[in-house]
């Protein structure tokens, strides 16, 4: 810490000089406001001004204004002490406006002088130490936030891939692949934009809607793996599926499971009512679980089973837009059909782009690794 005396008067200076010095603070001098401002902004440890009031050129109060209003003396950690042989009440208050510590009478008390020197540089210690903590302050709380949100992205990152697990267990024992899974997410968020959801709720029914079939783990494998028709009671038995999906997924507090669980419980219904396991109608049916049923119908008559052909794109839609006597556009939600078709375009891709073939079963969770939701 720097101290600089300003005063006309050599002598003065001089002996001022020695005196500071004496208080173990090295001094800079100057003979007048504008020679002390260039003094006072080349030396940033520069903190106390010891200036004499009346001097020819800039005078120590009009210095301080100066010191004042630019940003550098502004943010400077600063005590001004100013004397003067002949004050007045006008320059007093005048000083005291602007800021000044002191104000001292010439010729100067030597005892009262070292008294506010010293708690001048008390005051400046303490000072720049409070400021140093502040910014290491907040250095400390913008490191805790980076910290922080990359915590919370590795929690969501390893919720997707539990998600994606889960549905993955369930198509270990479907017949229906891996790639079926992450196709449904893809079609259902993308029908879901379709109907102007925003971006955290695409993402969860991304996720949410591979988890459709969760159910079937409880379903016997004799059954489930039946390649010729089912007998009453085995297609009862199979239709049990979305309740069983339901009670596997309905007791998390989470979103994204609570709508896995609405879509689980409600894939199968019809928008006529027609469909299982409580003949819902219309908008009884959660409208996740409608944009799930629909596009699980547009994949299933895509695909190839043992027991059907895969179609083609358009005479799929030919089937979903007309019907064909066992799927009927009565069974969708109008809006979601007006969606599905604005959007048959990226349907098509979605399906080229996961193909069957390409990806053994359980790929889904790779898939998911890399999504993100928001929980
Ligand atoms: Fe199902
Ligand atoms: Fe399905």
């Amino acid at each position: 810490m720097k101290a600089l005396i300003v005063d006309d008067e050599p002598d003065i200076r001089e002996e001022l000089s020695e005196f500071v010095e004496d208080l173990g603070i090295e001094v800079e001098t100057a003979a007048n406001g504008e020679e002390a401002l260039t003094k006072f902004y080349a030396d940033p440890d520069i903190a106390i001004v010891l200036s004499d009031l009346m001097m020819p050129g800039l005078n120590g109060l009009d210095m301080l204004d100066n010191i004042n209003t630019e940003r550098q003396g502004k943010a400077r950690v600063k005590q001004v002490i100013f004397m003067t042989g002949n004050g007045n009440t006008q320059s007093v208050i005048r000083a005291m406006h602007l800021g000044a510590t002191e104000f001292l009478l010439k010729p100067v008390d030597l005892n009262l002088l070292e008294k506010h020197i010293v708690s001048a540089r008390k005051w400046v210690a303490a000072e720049r130490s409070r400021r140093a903590q502040e910014v290491a302050l907040k250095e400390q709380v913008s490191f805790n936030e980076v910290e922080i949100s990359s915590l919370s992205r590795d929690i969501e990152r390893a919720y997707a891939e539990a998600l994606a697990c889960l549905a993955a267990a369930a198509e270990y024992k479907d017949p229906e692949t891996g790639q079926h899974i992450t196709r449904i997410g893809e079609y259902a968020a993308v029908v879901a934009k379709e109907l102007g959801w925003d971006r955290d709720r695409c993402d969860m029914i991304r996720l949410a809607a591979p988890l459709h079939d969760v159910g079937k783990v409880g379903t016997r494998d004799n059954v489930l793996l039946k390649e010729a028709p089912l007998d009453p009671s085995e297609a009862q038995h199979m239709r049990e599926h979305p309740e069983t999906g339901y009670h596997i997924l309905s007791d998390s507090e989470y979103p994204v499971m609570k709508m896995a669980a609405r879509i689980a419980y409600c894939h199968h219904e019809r928008w006529d009512g027609s469909g299982y396991p409580r003949g819902l109608k219309g908008t009884e049916i959660p409208l996740e679980a409608s944009i799930t049923s629909l596009v699980d119908v547009y994949d299933a008559l895509r695909s190839k089973r043992p027991y059907k052909s895969a179609l083609s794109h358009d005479k799929v839609m030919h089937i979903i837009r007309d019907g064909d006597g066992r799927t009927e556009p009565g069974h969708f939600h109008p809006e979601v059909l007006m969606a599905f078709l604005k959007a048959e375009g990226k349907m098509a891709s979605i399906f080229d782009s996961f193909k069957d073939e390409d990806a053994p079963r359980g790929t889904s969770v790779e898939s998911a690794k890399n999504k993100t939701i928001r929980l």
